[in-house]
């Protein structure tokens, strides 16, 4: 199991509570001072749209308001994992957490499409939507057949490769290890369910699959449907989600400079 910094699994299970006093968190994030430097450099990034660049801590919480900030200490948590290459499934670094990001971002987009206002919440799962595949990809590096399966383009054949190599697929494993981290039951139950169309009762985990599979442009019909949302919505929600994603794409280069 990729294991969690202490002092950003400490925050980020202050996503728990709501109505956690700003001050507090603050204080919390600045105990640790390499760890206040990594949300500072976050919220710095292009994807918070941040006219005025934070100093600290404190002034980032005033300049992103306390739900934006929940969504960056969630990215400043897992980008460092999320960065990485994860050979089994043939993806180099920088292109899970690319890819990640890009689904956070038509959440956002396909809200606006419909009208309502962004969701902090769908947001942060869609971040951590595909963080199992940090745990499988070490299994499937010792099964090239499964791992060419599961870095396919077919998503059934994904998961049942997934299954045949590790007993899970990437959607549990995530789950499972969001759970370790003693993340809130909303983040986990919407990392598990992110590819299951079936069960479209909770709102943050069908806006996640919507906005995944948007993003891989192979929208499920019914998807689509449930959504109410006609062909040409989704083609700007996400034509505006690539736009946005210029210049706060993680290279490469850039990662291995990290
Ligand atoms: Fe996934
Ligand atoms: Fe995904």
């Amino acid at each position: 199991m990729p294991a969690l910094p202490p002092e950003a699994a400490r925050t980020l299970q202050m996503l728990q509570h709501c109505n956690v006093e700003p001050s507090r968190l603050v204080r919390l994030v600045e105990s640790d001072p390499g760890w206040a430097a990594e949300i500072v450099t976050e919220a710095r990034s292009p994807l918070w749209s941040l006219r005025t660049e934070p100093e600290d801590v404190h002034e980032a919480v005033g300049l992103l308001g306390l739900r934006r900030f929940h969504q960056v200490l969630a990215a400043a948590a897992v980008g460092p994992l999320l960065r990485a290459a994860v050979p089994g499934y043939g993806l180099a670094a920088g292109e899970l957490w690319n890819h990640s990001v890009a689904v956070a971002v038509a959440t956002r987009e396909i809200l606006l499409e419909k009208g309502l206002k962004p969701s902090e919440e769908a947001f942060s799962a869609a971040i951590l939507h595909d963080v199992g595949k940090l745990v499988l990809g070490s299994v499937l590096e010792s099964d090239p057949e499964s791992a060419a399966a599961a870095a396919g383009a077919d998503p059934a054949a994904a998961v049942e490769a997934e299954r045949r190599a590790a007993g899970i697929d990437h959607a549990e494993a995530g789950a499972a290890l969001l759970e370790h981290w003693k993340l809130p039951y909303w983040l986990v139950t919407a990392v598990r369910s992110h590819h299951d169309a079936a069960d479209p009762s909770f709102l943050i985990t069908d806006l996640v699959h919507l906005a995944d599979a948007l993003v891989q442009d192979r929208v499920p019909p019914d998807s689509a449907a449930r959504w109410s949302l006609p062909f040409r919505s989704l083609e700007r929600a996400r034509a505006r989600s690539i736009a946005r994603l210029d210049g706060v794409r993680t290279s490469a280069v850039a990662v291995e400079g990290r």
